[in-house]
């Protein structure tokens, strides 16, 4: 019996390290990111809180209009693909919770796909409490399709804002049987501290990632390299 026999239920945390080899910036550590988390001076907590809105909404949306044309124009690489293939065969439970605000797990064919935070590609109407599929700038003020008003914002967590969909991801993880996180640095909690909820429920947990991230020794088993080798290779094992 391998460490993978028996495993129904998968649980997968992705963070922006997944997306890294389709060109899009990580916020910390190695990757050979151009940006390093910073936008014209900012840090990214900087342009991403609800502080930050408040005082120079043009300035964020703009941020956030930059980005959202930036995540239209990339592909996904094949650790989305290696996970659309789970996805597709994994006769179990699977969840993947991603960290990510781009679509690359849904354009690489996912449908079992929880976004906590948020997404590039939704706007959200804080006037009349709706998400609309959104793909152009919002800094001109654009009406709300739904209502009307001129009260979009981009549909992404910020800083001091509570994470999307808790409640599901605990339950998921309660039932798992793996808990496999890719791509992050296990820096920004809720999502850094999965790995223990895993390891106090006796959930078995597996670490894929460029490098060691914060908080890797909680892991039964670390595998280092970059996404696009590393999750092929657990998705073919897996997969058998
Ligand atoms: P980070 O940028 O903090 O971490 C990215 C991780 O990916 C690092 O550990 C890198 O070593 C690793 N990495 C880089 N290139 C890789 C590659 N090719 N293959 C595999 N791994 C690679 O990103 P996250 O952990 O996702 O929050 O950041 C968490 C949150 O912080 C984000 O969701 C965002 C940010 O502030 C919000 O926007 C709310």
């Amino acid at each position: 019996m391998g460490p993978m026999d028996g495993i129904r239920n998968i649980v997968i945390l992705t963070g922006a390290g997944i997306s890294a080899e389709s060109g899009i910036d990580t916020f910390r550590g190695g990757g050979g990111q151009s940006g390093l988390g910073l936008w014209e001076q900012h840090r990214v907590e900087d342009v991403a809180t609800p502080e930050a809105f408040a005082r120079d909404p043009n300035l964020v949306l703009r941020f956030y209009d930059m980005r959202r044309a930036a995540v239209q124009e990339k592909l996904p690489n094949p650790a989305h693909d290696a996970l659309a293939r789970l996805d597709a065969k994994w006769k179990g439970g699977l969840l993947i919770v991603t960290q990510n605000v781009d679509d690359l797990h849904e354009r690489s064919g996912a449908s079992r796909v929880l976004h906590m935070h948020g997404e590039h590609l939704n706007a959200w109407c804080t006037w009349c409490d709706t998400r609309s599929r959104w793909t152009g700038p919002l800094v001109e003020r654009p009406p709300c399709p739904v209502c009307g008003a001129c009260a979009l914002r981009p549909d992404v967590v910020w800083f001091g804002e509570m994470p999307y969909r808790m409640d599901e991801i605990y339950a998921a993880l309660r039932s798992a049987d793996l808990f496999v996180s890719i791509g992050t640095s296990g820096a920004v909690y809720p999502a850094a501290g999965f790995v223990q909820t895993a390891r106090d429920l006796g959930v078995r947990t597996l670490e894929l990632n460029l490098e060691r991230s914060q908080g890797s020794e909680w892991f039964h088993e670390t595998r280092l390299g970059p996404a696009s080798e590393v999750v092929p290779a657990w998705v073919d094992e897996m997969l058998g």
